[in-house]
């Protein structure tokens, strides 16, 4: 740390630049400098499904970061803040980060696509330019190798993902080529990766590579409505259950791993979509008490429900990471999407993102 930067840390010139803080008077001279907050500038924007008919956009980001930026463990996301043009306010989204691990300082990529709601990853992927800067967190996540590609008890290794969930399995795969895995010792990785279609698949080009690569790395895609099954898993691999595996995609896909593996501790999920909550339990109603508006319960999650009444909650990540939707139940009971938990606990915080209403609740929102 040199001297200027031990200074302008110091709690002196905190003070003195109270309330906004050091990194915005700093902003003014170079967007890159700054002693707290992480940011980056966009290097590099590349189209990765440009021959997809009917799909989503997709688009790898890469990313320069502020030298404030700690790094990242393959499997790791980031919330992305901008401000998009016409808001007044900053958005933030959570995002896996493609590349491989970083070290402090280092780039790293963002694979997104563009969902028709995701205001944050549709201005990311068709209007954000090279030299735009962001709002960075530091990485965060424990969907994360924990093995390196040196640790010889790392014998095989299980990844399991569907749709945008391959971004995270790729940070993990790039990573495990990087640092010199290479088979030995009988290490070896078993890829399944579910997409809508072979040109709706991103990082085709590099897959193919990989598949035919002397690596010990299967890959195997599946396409249209092929969907997981443990049969198929069985045979590509009879002791499933006691290998190590990273499961991460929407719900459904989820929930059918889960199922495959029972209460196996070598499984490790991860959703980038919450399953969806059965409507056929809601019962009673919801009111969002500072607001004064309520409504039949309708079983979905509290976020859902509040903004079906034309309520305006913060919100960033939608999927329990970041926790900016975090507001007091009151009364009432809530459901973990997530866990499938219940809690009935009164004034009790809960993100609304990932609780539904089981019977009459009451949010101090
Ligand atoms: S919006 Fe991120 S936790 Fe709810």
């Amino acid at each position: 740390m040199t001297l200027t930067t031990k200074l302008l840390g110091s709690r002196a010139v905190a003070a003195m630049t109270s309330p906004h803080g050091v990194d915005r008077y700093l902003e003014m001279f170079n967007p890159m400098w700054v002693v707290t907050e992480v940011r980056a500038r966009v290097v590099d924007i590349q189209r990765e499904n440009p021959a997809a008919q009917g799909s989503a956009p997709v688009a790898t980001i890469t990313l320069q970061p502020t030298s404030t930026w700690r790094g990242h463990r393959a499997g790791q996301y980031v919330q992305v803040g901008v401000e998009l043009p016409g808001s007044a306010r900053r958005m933030t989204r959570c995002f896996s980060i493609s590349s491989a691990a970083s070290l402090p300082g280092e780039r790293i990529t963002l694979t997104i696509r563009a969902n028709d709601e995701g205001q944050v990853s549709k201005f990311l992927v068709n209007e954000a330019k090279v030299g735009q800067m962001l709002h960075l967190s530091q990485a965060d996540g424990d969907f994360t190798i924990h093995e390196s590609a040196a640790t010889p008890t790392a014998n095989h290794l299980v990844m399991i993902s569907g749709g945008s969930g391959i971004t995270p399995v790729m940070s993990q795969i790039r990573t495990l080529l990087r640092d010199g895995y290479d088979g030995r010792a009988n290490r070896k990785v078993t890829f399944i990766h579910f997409a809508r279609s072979p040109e709706d698949q991103i990082f085709a080009d590099e897959l193919a590579a990989i598949a035919e690569g002397d690596n010990h790395i299967d890959v195997h895609l599946r396409y249209g409505d092929a969907t997981f099954s443990e049969f198929e898993l069985r045979r590509l691999i009879p002791d499933f259950r006691n290998t190590d595996t990273w499961a991460c995609g929407p719900g459904g896909l989820i929930e059918l791993v889960k199922e495959a593996y029972g209460d196996s501790p070598r499984l490790r999920v991860e959703f980038f979509k919450p399953p969806a909550v059965s409507l056929g339990s809601a019962e009673g109603s919801v009111s969002f008490t500072r607001a004064g508006a309520s409504a039949e319960n309708t079983g979905a999650s509290l976020l859902e429900q509040a903004e079906a009444l034309g309520l305006k909650p913060e919100f960033g990540c939608r999927m329990g990471i970041c926790f900016s939707c975090v507001k007091t139940k009151t009364d009432g009971t809530v459901r973990n999407i997530l866990t499938g938990e219940e809690s009935s606990l009164p004034d009790e915080e809960v993100r609304l993102c990932v609780s539904a209403p089981v019977g009459d609740c009451s949010v101090d929102l």
